[in-house]
């Protein structure tokens, strides 16, 4: 008789994606912000992989991924007591917290810099993988340096191909847009800090300024960035093909759709529920509508899809208005600027 308690299943994906990063090769996951190009953040050679698969300068810093937020002591070192009170409100999440680095850290992680970027992903594939895996993973989006993030794993196969080992596919990323990062790197270990090092948001996500005054009671300022390889230097970034043209008002968004269509460019609207009726009826008939749901969490989760969606039907020139900038809309509206190349004040971009 045969004994079938000998076979031997495969590996839950998860599992291989753990073993393969424990290898030093590159896996694509998902989180629920947007999918990462993982690899072993201890392993430096595994980590300049990233960079050549991403094209991306090798002075960019990457995020850290943990599986548990006690971990960040093994990154951070004078971790001051709102890091602890910020992962323990937002973590696992959308957060990432810029701390002062623990000497073993990788150069190639941080691009050299004296910080490092830290984060909890909230997706159970991710998580099942860190806890696994054990140690952290260093990932940057997984899309090619300047392009539009990926939210699904088809993004990431069709982008970056046999450049990545393996794709661990955890179906469309719900939140949809990149985690806010906040740098607490100015925060001494006893909380004390110099004005001009106050904690500060680098780039808005899907938590927001009020979200961390809710948690912390700090108002934390948005930093504009002052060196190339903090987030907001880059004119193109988060950019699909076809030229993004964001309009100040009805009026405006008129006279582009009607410049663009006379110039005979392909046109497209990105309505998430912004364009009033009148706006609407007097729009140019080849001015096709991509219509987004109206609820700013359904805007960021499907943002990046429509984007794509853009480019693959033809579209030339991609006009919008941007929603109201409070809440979630700050890091719409920051995405919407990026993708038409206007970057803006302290958001990122890689
Ligand atoms: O949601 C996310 O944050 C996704 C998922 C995969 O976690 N990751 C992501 O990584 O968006 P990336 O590399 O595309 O963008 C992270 C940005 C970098 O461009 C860099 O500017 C900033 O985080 N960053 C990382 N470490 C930093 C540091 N030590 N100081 C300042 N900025 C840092
Ligand atoms: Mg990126």
């Amino acid at each position: 008789m045969r004994d079938n308690s000998r076979v031997i299943s495969p590996a839950p994906p998860a599992v291989a994606a753990a073993a393969l990063l424990r290898d030093g090769r590159l896996v694509a996951f998902p989180t629920e912000t947007v999918y990462g190009l993982g690899a072993d953040a201890d392993n430096a050679a595994a980590v300049r992989k990233i960079f050549a698969v991403k094209g991306r300068p090798p002075d960019h810093p990457l995020i850290v991924h943990l599986a548990q937020s006690q971990q960040i002591a093994a990154w951070g070192r004078e971790i001051p007591p709102l890091a602890f009170e910020l992962a323990r409100s937002f973590w696992p999440g959308p957060l990432t917290l810029i701390l002062r680095r623990q000497g073993h850290v990788s150069d190639v992680v941080t691009g050299g810099l004296d910080t490092i970027g830290l984060r909890v992903p909230a997706h159970n594939l991710a998580l099942e993988m860190l806890e696994r895996f054990g140690g952290g993973v260093a990932a940057p989006s997984a899309n090619r340096y300047g392009q539009v993030s990926p939210t699904t794993a088809q993004h990431v196969r069709d982008e970056l191909g046999a450049g990545v080992d393996f794709v661990l596919d955890g179906g469309p990323c719900n939140v949809g847009i990149e985690s806010t990062i906040v740098d607490l790197s100015g925060i001494e270990a006893d909380g004390s800090y110099e004005p001009r090092r106050a904690p500060a948001i680098l780039r808005p996500g899907a938590v927001t300024a009020e979200d961390l005054k809710a948690a912390s009671g700090i108002s934390f300022a948005w930093r504009s960035a002052s060196s190339p390889r903090a987030p907001g230097m880059h004119a193109a970034h988060y950019a699909p093909r076809c030229r993004v043209l964001i309009a100040t008002d009805s009026a405006e968004l008129l006279a582009y759709a009607r410049l663009w269509v006379n110039k005979e460019a392909v046109v497209g609207l990105l309505d998430f529920g912004n364009i009033d009726s009148l706006t609407g009826a007097l729009l140019p008939e080849l001015v096709q509508r991509i219509r987004l749901e109206p609820a700013p969490g359904a805007i960021a989760a499907h943002l990046y899809q429509r984007l794509r969606d853009a480019d693959n039907s033809g579209i030339e020139v991609l006009l919008c208005m941007l929603p109201e900038e409070r809440g979630l809309g700050v890091a719409i509206a920051d995405r919407l600027r990026r993708a038409a190349g206007q970057g803006s004040a302290g958001s990122d971009a890689t």
